[in-house]
């Protein structure tokens, strides 16, 4: 049971409190086939079909999306300069409030969820519940089997030491190697630096998977989708919020 005035969800909806009394007394609601004229109604959402104007309306409490970030955006909400992965969302999602889930550089690429439950986003980018982030790496240089080694044990940074990382070599040429590397912590610029102690400066970097969710592979650069409920579930498991 999840019951809800009719004001909140329509607010749920983009349609503002005071644009709800004159909407609702109008007619333009229904709710399971009735008409309710009154806004600060009580009703049951679960299973209900709720409509304005004939549409049906969205009853869930939080959205989530995944984003694929392209290169020049700041994962951020709002910037006075900059465009931000915000803006690649409808209108609807900024006025509820999704918010990014950790961050990537302005410069990389890939996998940043959006979500406007706060606590998940939370939990999501929390060191005590240790997520794995899958980043594939073009770096300068010859990787050698050695730099593995080296992740394997935990890089010692100028500020602190890296927790043990798992790194694989996928493309191995003089000039330049592409790697993928998983890590937990995200800590600023923490894979670029994690490549330029071991002598190989990143030239490109994009996040692929973040907490067993991978990046959709048919989504292009700048292009967003809704989780589907099974991933929602399964961050939600992640984050030790569900059973
Ligand atoms: N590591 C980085 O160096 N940058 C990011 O954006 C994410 C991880």
């Amino acid at each position: 049971m999840s019951k809800m005035r009719l004001d909140k969800l329509l607010s749920m909806n983009g349609v503002s409190r005071s644009q709800a009394i004159v909407i609702v007394r109008g007619g333009a609601v229904t709710v399971n086939g009735e008409t309710i004229l009154n806004s600060a109604t009580i009703i049951e959402t679960e299973g209900a079909d709720i409509r304005l104007n004939g549409k049906r309306l969205r009853t869930d409490e939080h959205l989530h999306v995944m984003i694929h970030k392209p290169s020049g955006y700041l994962t951020a909400t709002e910037d006075k300069e900059t465009p931000v992965v915000a803006d690649l969302l409808p209108e609807l999602f900024r006025k509820r409030g999704v918010g990014p889930v950790g961050r990537l550089d302005k410069d990389v690429t890939g996998l940043v969820f959006m979500t406007t439950d706060g606590q998940l986003a939370h939990r999501l980018i929390s060191p005590k519940w240790e997520q794995d982030k899958l980043y594939r790496a073009r770096v300068e240089g010859k990787v050698e089997e050695s730099a593995v080694q080296r992740f394997a044990e935990g890089i010692p940074l100028k500020d602190f030491t890296c927790k043990p990382a798992k790194m694989s070599i996928l493309e191995r040429g003089e000039e330049e190697s592409v790697c993928e590397v998983i890590v937990q912590e995200g800590k600023f610029h923490q894979v670029k630096r994690m490549f330029a102690s071991v002598g190989h400066p990143v030239t490109e970097l994009k996040r692929l998977m973040v907490a067993g969710i991978w990046l959709d592979e048919s989504l292009e650069p700048g292009q967003w989708r809704e989780l589907t409920e099974e991933e929602v579930n399964h961050l939600y498991k992640a984050a030790g919020m569900k059973e």
